[in-house]
């Protein structure tokens, strides 16, 4: 409702309307699925396309082998039968030699389960290990991050504890992390790297000092790799040859990875991720778990407590698509880092769209390096808050989401995802972005 000038690239009375029926107090500050729909609402109305940028949905093509593997797998009736709980043989070992050709690390197969989507292995991976030791009750966030594992938290009623990165990078990580582990109630740390949403990626130096306060205090690493391999400033998609995609599990044994198909597969739909549990962390005993499980092995606890209540395993045709995807990516027959590569593309195009136009970068470096180009940026705008910009511009036909949903501090800024943007709608983004600027002059 705060438009400066009737002259929007979308009509000005038609974003009033549908904010007015969205029957909240400040659509800013509507959630991701909200402003999704209130964004539907404005394009059916105004019959004009917007620049989505709220949604992280890839935009590209499932990887065909796994389509193909997974039609296979149906053909031949695996859907009548129940999988093993902890995965079908053929795909643990993929995971575990993808994760020694990709990540140079070793694992064995019985620590790689396949989960429903990534978001089922955090979930899982918060009920085992906050169970783990009865003194430590809490999980600490290194944000900005995925507002979902927080909610995750809350349906469980479980405690955690948060802090923004922004002002902690390097050698400043030591301290702060020190001063949350010495208080001696953190079982795990979960970040995602690259990072949704400000698409930092931490240095060896950060997972050097990440993982050895892991194994000084006792702490588990729950790494989300979600965008694996997607640091494009580094060519992380040769098997077995240097460089490898950076992990904590260089430096510690108390690690469990997750890894999603959705985006560096383009396989959201099937929802199949991997758990990946360090040989030490699977066959560590704590009698704690007891209380809950039947093993007081923290592997056997994860798969015949954890992952068999909450669905007994993993679709099974999904299964053969992502060990027919690894088994490609692992043979060298699928690159799979060159298919997802036009994300930094459009990122780094999309960047100076906004740049010129007088926006600014929020988290635009990983300590003196400028950020990579990527699924992700942040961007804000002189004068605005983070919910006052997202409403404005929905008047110049542009949707994002608040970095306030995410842990950021950087309350000014928002999240624009690139994947859902086409390259032939850049002219108009640049237009209306011009006219963003034009409209709302900076001094
Ligand atoms: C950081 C992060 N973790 C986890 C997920 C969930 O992945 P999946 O689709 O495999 O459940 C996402 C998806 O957007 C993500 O961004």
């Amino acid at each position: 409702m705060k438009a400066v000038t009737t002259e929007t690239p979308i009509d000005l009375e038609i974003v009033n309307d549908k904010i007015r029926e969205l029957n909240v107090p400040k659509a800013g500050n509507a959630t991701i699925r909200e402003i999704k729909r209130l964004v539907d609402n404005i394009e059916a109305a105004s019959g004009k396309k917007f620049i989505r940028m709220e949604m992280g949905i890839p935009g590209l093509p499932p990887a065909q082998v796994g389509t193909d593997a997974e039609i296979e797998a149906l053909q031949s009736g695996v859907a009548a039968i129940y999988p093993d709980i902890d995965g079908i043989p053929s795909l643990k070992k993929e995971v575990s030699l993808f994760a020694k050709n990709f990540l140079d690390i070793d694992v064995d197969p019985a620590g790689c389960i396949p989960t429903v989507g990534s978001m089922q292995g955090s979930f899982a991976a918060f009920m085992t290990l906050s169970r783990l030791n009865q003194a430590k009750d809490t999980t600490l966030f290194i944000d900005p991050g995925f507002p979902v594992h927080k909610q995750q938290h809350k349906v469980m009623g479980l405690k955690y504890e948060s802090f923004d990165v922004y002002e902690y990078r390097g050698e400043k990580l030591r301290a702060k992390l020190e001063s949350y582990f010495s208080k001696g109630n953190i079982h795990s740390v979960l970040y995602s790297n690259p990072n949704n949403p400000s698409w930092i990626c931490f240095t060896d130096l950060e997972l050097q000092i990440i993982g050895e306060l892991a194994n000084k205090y006792g702490v588990i690493i729950i790494e989300d790799l979600a965008y694996f391999g997607m640091d494009f400033r580094k060519d992380y998609s040769k098997p077995g040859v240097p460089p490898f995609q950076p992990t904590v599990a260089k430096y510690t044994d108390n690690y469990l990875l997750l890894i999603s198909s959705s985006k560096a597969f383009s396989y959201a739909g099937q929802r199949i991720g991997m758990m990946v549990i360090s040989n030490q962390l699977f066959k560590m005993r704590s009698d704690d778990l007891l209380r809950y499980y039947s093993s007081n092995e923290f592997g056997r606890a994860m798969i015949f407590g954890t992952v068999y209540s909450l669905s007994s395993g993993t679709a099974h045709s999904a299964q053969y698509a992502l060990a027919a995807i690894l088994k490609a990516a692992n043979e060298g027959k699928f690159n799979f880092v060159e298919q997802v590569k036009e994300y930094g593309e459009k990122a780094k195009i999309m960047k100076k769209l906004f740049v010129d136009n007088g926006f600014r970068i929020v988290y635009d470096k990983d300590i003196d390096q400028p950020i990579a180009d990527g699924f992700y940026f942040t961007i804000m705008y002189p004068g605005f808050d983070g919910p006052a910009l997202i409403e404005e511009l929905l008047y110049y036909g542009i949707s994002a989401i608040s970095l306030s949903i995410t842990g950021s501090e950087h309350t000014e800024g928002l999240r624009a995802c690139v994947s859902l943007v086409n390259r032939s709608q850049f002219p108009e983004l640049e237009y209306r972005l011009q006219k963003f600027n034009e409209h709302h002059p900076l001094v």
